[in-house]
């Protein structure tokens, strides 16, 4: 079968997409892909003025996702200013970050990874829901396979450890979304994407062995194990506008151990299959971030 590639993102025009952490990485790479594909894009960021570098001509939003104040305001801005909203792609990210909390009090990585894309999804639902077939891409890891949520993060914190959990926490959300969409009759779609190991910022608190042995110097040894930006980002873009994917997939790439290559339909870990532990992870988000859907289980 042919590789799937960004020229096949279909027609956007008339669509709008709004695209967390899209100043870098992945999040620049799948906004580029969509605003050239004809999608009024959004880029939702923390640092404006260098959202609003990244490309030229788009419409930034502030959004700190490690503060729900802001989440709060971004979501506001986004009703007030979009008539439709047909893609929000959760994909802004943070791993490997010393012990920190966000405005909040929630440790970092859970707090931006998790609960600030729980709530701001929360937030835009009712907007979602109006615009038929509109989807959500939340965007998770292959650490989420070593994630565990019955771990208690600010118990010797691990940053490796609480980027897996958050990692499996956007797995149990996108899930459990799909379920609640589902129950609700809804045409709107909640999906999974992951992007193997692409070459990107996220890396820069990683060890230097582990920088160098995905870095570009080592593209003729290191191709099976990591890839470009661009082509890490297409699973988010697969999951976003491949008109055959469905709400409850993930995307990820085909290759060995999902490290790298063309974008499919690819299986989490059993456990972020496990229902029980979505809706208690779900009851929780809720509860931590007084954010409640208007779709219930
Ligand atoms: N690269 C990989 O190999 C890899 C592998 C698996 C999963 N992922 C996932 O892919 C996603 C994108 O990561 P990336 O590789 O593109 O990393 P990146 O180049 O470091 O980009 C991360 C983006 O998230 C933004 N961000 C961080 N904290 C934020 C906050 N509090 N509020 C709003 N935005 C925030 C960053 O903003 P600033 O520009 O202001 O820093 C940046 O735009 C993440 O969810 C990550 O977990 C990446």
């Amino acid at each position: 079968m042919a590789r799937w590639t960004a020229a096949d993102v279909p027609d956007q025009t008339g669509r709008i997409a709004v695209v967390t952490g899209a100043s870098a990485g992945l999040g620049l790479e799948t906004a580029r892909v969509l605003a050239a594909r004809g999608a009024m894009v959004v880029l939702a960021c923390r640092d404006t003025a260098k959202g609003a570098t990244a490309i030229g001509g788009a419409r930034v939003v502030e959004l700190d996702l490690a503060s729900l104040g802001s989440v709060r305001e971004a979501a506001e801005i986004i009703r007030s200013t979009c008539p439709r909203l047909d893609l929000l792609i959760n994909n802004a990210g943070v791993m490997n970050v010393p012990f920190q909390r966000t405005e909040d009090g929630f440790e970092l990585t859970f707090g931006t990874n998790h609960l600030g894309h729980f709530a701001l999804t929360g937030l835009l639902l009712t907007h979602l829901l109006r615009t038929a077939g509109s989807r959500v891409v939340t965007v998770t890891s292959n650490a989420h396979r070593r994630g565990r949520l019955d771990l208690d993060p600010e118990q010797e914190y691990k940053p490796g450890t609480a980027y897996d959990r958050s990692k499996l926490a956007n797995l149990f959300f996108a899930y459990e979304l799909q379920r609640r969409l589902d129950a609700a009759g809804a045409t709107t779609a909640s999906l999974a994407a992951h992007p193997g190991n692409a070459r990107t910022d996220l890396w820069r608190t990683s060890s230097r062995l582990e920088r160098v042995l995905i870095g570009r110097a080592l593209r003729p040894v290191n191709f099976w194990l990591a890839q470009d930006a661009h082509q890490g980002a297409l699973p988010q873009l697969r999951a976003a506008a491949d008109l055959s994917a469905r709400g409850g997939e993930c995307y990820g790439p085909d290759g060995w151990f999902q490290y790298v290559g063309s974008p499919g339909r690819v299986r989490t870990s059993p456990s972020s299959y496990d229902r029980e532990a979505a809706k208690r992870l779900w009851t929780l988000s809720e509860q931590l971030t007084e954010v409640s859907y208007p779709v219930t289980a």
